[in-house]
């Protein structure tokens, strides 16, 4: 949905929750920022692109490890708080929509990482083959995302709208585990490792929080290389 601006409603959702993102109690994002850095990345001297990048929580664990960062997004107001968090010379922030082709040359990134975005993404295929456009030979995917099973009980991402107090839901799309696998192999990715990830992870009653996808792009594979 667009506006007469043709501003997207969940650009503009997160417009509005911007400036609360990071002091909301959040589970779900601290989660995400959890399975990140237990991830085995090229991070260290690598080049990154994080695509919905949002305030630039995890850009700030990022960026000193990296030799450069890209940080996409959508959202005016959460690029505006990233650009306050993060300013090293090697990161840079891009207003973008994921959904057209990334303003990025292939094979430059040595890592992509996408954490709780894709929730807001009806398709996911067109997203995935600009993660693998851009991803060098032997380069890796990251993407971790509410899980479909908390999507299914009626979860997606909500705010308290500062303007009316009220509770408001950002529009969100159901993925299911098969769709996100599916989605990488079709753009030419391999499948390195599936993670589902609980607040206590003993507690097998409860649905996992979050769905965790590491995919590699092959060294050798029809794409075009830099
Ligand atoms: C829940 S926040 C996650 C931010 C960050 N990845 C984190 O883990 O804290 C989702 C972010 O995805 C961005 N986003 C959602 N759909 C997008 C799209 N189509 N293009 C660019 N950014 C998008 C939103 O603007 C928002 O900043």
């Amino acid at each position: 949905m667009t506006d007469a601006t043709d501003r997207p409603s969940v650009a503009r959702a997160y417009d509005t929750w911007a400036a609360r993102y990071d002091a909301d109690p959040n589970r779900t994002r601290d989660l995400a920022a959890t399975a990140l850095r237990a991830q085995p990345l090229p991070l260290d001297g690598g080049d990154v692109v994080e695509a919905g990048c949002g305030t630039g929580r995890n850009t700030a664990w990022i960026a000193p490890r990296a030799r450069s960062v890209v940080g996409l997004d959508f959202s005016d107001g959460m690029l505006a708080q990233a650009r306050t968090r993060v300013a090293a010379p090697s990161v840079r922030f891009v207003r973008h929509d994921l959904r057209e082709r990334w303003p990025l040359d292939d094979a430059t990134a040595d890592a992509v990482i996408i954490m709780l975005v894709l929730e807001h993404v009806e398709h996911l295929a067109p997203v995935f083959r600009e993660a693998a456009r851009v991803l060098r030979r032997a380069g890796t995917l990251f993407v971790a995302e509410l899980h479909p099973m908390r999507q299914l009980l009626g979860r997606k991402a909500e705010y308290v709208d500062p303007a009316t107090g009220r509770l408001a839901l950002i529009d969100a799309h159901l993925h299911d585990t098969a769709e996100y696998v599916r989605a990488g192999l079709d753009a030419g990715l391999a499948l390195e490792d599936l993670g589902e990830w609980r607040d206590e992870p003993a507690d097998r009653a409860a649905p996992p929080r979050l769905i965790s996808l590491r995919f590699k792009r092959p060294e050798a594979s029809g794409m075009r290389d830099a």
